[in-house]
């Protein structure tokens, strides 16, 4: 019996992609959801058109009401029978009512080489700090933003001149080549973290 997985999204859902694919054959897991909290991410038509069942949970409809929005995710989510759950450029900061139904089966990939620059705008931080490197980090979520146990790290070098978008575009090479590597290690129980030069 394979693990059905969740991925959450709020964009193109180019990691998510690459997860939906990775998942085929011996893998021990099963995309069985794909759920953004905006029903115009791109995301979703593309995993529609690999058969995979989507969901949108509009946040904007709950007016600030955090609760009853994560509520509303859990249900469609539970309701797909996920037993692990992918946020994959999922946009919305999550509470510990959502995170604590969830704990211990959630990762998250995020854009730098974690502690350092946690939140957004991790390119063009790492390259107003004079950095030499960047990359992604594919973590567990924890009630702490970009907090949380790492399970692995890609690397990616800066070069002279790079701009946000320009590094930005290498590290998401490195990170559809991370996140399916440490969704399929998890899955089979591996907590080692991994290192990708
Ligand atoms: C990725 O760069 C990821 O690191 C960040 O959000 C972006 C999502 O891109 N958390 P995509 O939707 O997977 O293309």
């Amino acid at each position: 019996m394979s693990i059905p997985v969740a991925i959450l999204i709020s964009g193109g859902g180019s990691n998510m992609v690459r997860l939906v694919e990775s998942m085929t054959g011996d893998h021990p897991g099963r995309a069985c959801l794909v759920l953004s909290n905006d029903p115009a991410a791109g995301g979703l038509q593309k995993a529609r058109e690999m058969g995979i069942a989507t969901a949108a949970v509009d946040h904007r409809a709950f007016k600030g009401d955090r609760e009853g929005f994560e509520k509303a995710l859990i249900s469609e989510i539970d309701r797909a029978g996920a037993q692990v759950i992918c946020l994959a450029g999922f946009m919305r900061i999550l509470t510990p009512l959502f995170i604590g139904h969830y704990a211990g089966r959630m990762l998250n990939i995020h854009p730098s080489l974690l502690p350092k620059y946690r939140g957004l705008d991790t390119h063009a931080r790492a390259l107003a700090a004079g950095d030499s490197e960047a990359g992604c980090t594919v973590h567990e979520v924890t009630a702490e933003l970009d907090d949380g146990p790492i399970l692995g790290q890609a690397v990616v070098p800066i070069r002279p001149g790079d701009t946000p978008e320009a590094l930005a575009a290498r590290v998401q090479v490195r990170e559809h080549e991370l996140y399916p590597l440490v969704l399929r290690r998890f899955l089979s129980g591996e907590r080692e973290r991994i290192f990708l030069n």
